[in-house]
């Protein structure tokens, strides 16, 4: 019985991730294909992704040397322990990441996603103080609105109420900044003027706290996932020097922003800021394997390199940490990258892309656009009494009219391919601007 066939429309079974169960199982939208720049769906629509996936697919979709070096691989080993033993390419793999990381990231730790890449960077940090008898620095200190994915030091420094709310007391001695979001910041172009100001609050905790009980200050350099925060000029550089003056690691979460997604390899490199870690995921394999990365910098992995030889370093791994399917993806990826120049290429368009977003800002009921890299946002004035169903509605029909993107709350966010042609940014454009028109 158990493994008779399924009726082929049941779908009842698959308890879906943030997403409206109900809603889409009495709607599916279902996507049986992909290329470069579309998907295509059970209907046999083709819909232009103006999302990356989830702010993933870097390189677009079905990418054939990609393809290749994944079947290859699969062919070739399918699994490695990467405890106490050694897979070649995950070796090859984090050198070429660690040159393509500012000074001095130089040493890599897989994970599988972007919310393991949060918990071990923060389990490192933890870890690395001790280890250099700091141990009374236990502190974790986020941000409002901040998006660490979903494990719980993730949501215990994230402050997006609604994935904490519901999930008991979380990690304790958790601060958060406040998020950089200002009235007068409305419809800037790029990074927003006003700001900076804001990261003194970490000054602020080290002065009710003690700098000696803050182990980490981890923030995204741009927000995706609460709907596109920017960084205000001068405002990660504030961050910077408060960590070093107070002996506080620094972590920027580059899930999204990293793989090119601002124009450069990495937002640390965009801003001329290095963190101390960088926890990345998403676009290390263009979202085709499940894999992350947590960058750390010489002087932390250098710390745990001590005592007898023969002894772990680090208790804290994953079975699929260097997956080969994922070491493969991820080398193919970085030959596309590289290949077709398309960390360059996103800066290039970037100034169409920031004309194109902007050029929204008087449809009805949107109350602010932003821009930066190939990152967009509009956001919409909430319906009073229900708010976010204006911005579903927005998903809802851009979907009917070929065109996927991605709400959250009551702002619509995009974040496309790098491969995306000036062609497809007049697509989304109009298509948004239809849908704006008609929303109630
Ligand atoms: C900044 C940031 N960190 C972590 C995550 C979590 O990544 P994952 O869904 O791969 O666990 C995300 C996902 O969007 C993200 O944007």
């Amino acid at each position: 019985m158990a493994l008779d066939k399924p009726a082929p429309n049941d779908l009842s079974a698959f308890w879906m991730p943030f997403t409206a169960n109900r809603q889409f199982k009495a709607n599916p939208r279902m996507i049986v294909g992909a290329k470069d720049m579309h998907y295509t769906t059970a209907d046999g629509r083709e819909v232009l992704d103006a999302v990356a996936g989830l702010w993933c697919c870097n390189a677009g979709h079905n990418r054939p040397k990609v393809v290749e070096a994944i079947q290859k691989q699969a062919a070739e080993i399918d699994y490695s322990p990467a405890f106490q033993m050694g897979f070649p390419k995950a070796f090859e793999l984090a050198t070429r990441l660690a040159d393509l990381a500012p000074e001095p990231l130089n040493h890599i730790f897989y994970t599988n996603s972007g919310s393991e890449s949060v918990e071990t960077a923060l389990k490192i940090a933890l870890a690395y103080h001790r280890a250099r008898d700091e141990g009374s620095r236990t502190r974790l200190i986020g941000r409002e609105k901040g998006y660490h994915g979903v494990n719980f030091g993730g949501i215990s420094v994230g402050g997006i109420t609604n994935n904490r709310r519901f999930f008991g007391q979380l990690l304790a001695g958790v601060d958060h900044l406040p998020a950089t979001v200002l009235e007068e910041n409305r419809f800037a172009k790029g990074q927003p003027p006003h700001g900076a100001h804001l990261a003194d609050e970490l000054e602020r905790m080290v002065a009710i706290h003690g700098a000696e009980t803050i182990a980490a200050c981890i923030v995204e350099p741009v927000a995706g996932s609460a709907g596109v925060i920017l960084p205000p000029v001068g405002y990660l550089e504030r961050l910077r020097e408060i960590c070093d003056r107070h002996g506080i690691l620094l972590i920027f979460d580059e899930v999204i922003t990293g793989f090119g997604r601002l124009g450069a390899a990495f937002a640390a490199e965009k801003f001329g800021v290095v963190p101390d870690m960088m926890t990345t995921a998403k676009g290390i394999t263009s979202g085709t394997v499940p894999m992350g990365a947590v960058f750390t910098s010489s002087a932390i992995h250098d710390a745990f390199m001590t005592g007898p030889e023969h002894m772990i370093e680090l208790f804290h791994g994953y079975t699929y940490s260097a997956h080969p399917l994922a070491c493969a993806a991820a080398l193919a990826t970085l030959d596309v990258y590289r290949e077709e120049g398309l960390f360059a290429r996103a800066a290039e368009m970037a100034p169409y892309w920031e004309e194109a977003i902007h050029s929204l800002a008087d449809c009805p009921n949107v109350i602010d656009t932003r821009n930066l890299g190939l990152i967009g946002a509009i956001e919409l004035d909430p319906i009073p009494g229900a708010p976010t169903k204006r911005a579903f509605s927005a998903f809802l029909k851009a979907y009917e009219k070929g065109l996927y993107i991605r709400t959250t709350g009551d702002i619509i966010a995009m974040s496309p391919p790098l491969i995306i042609e000036k062609s497809h940014i007049d697509q989304i454009v109009e298509t948004l601007r239809e849908v704006l028109q008609t929303l109630d």
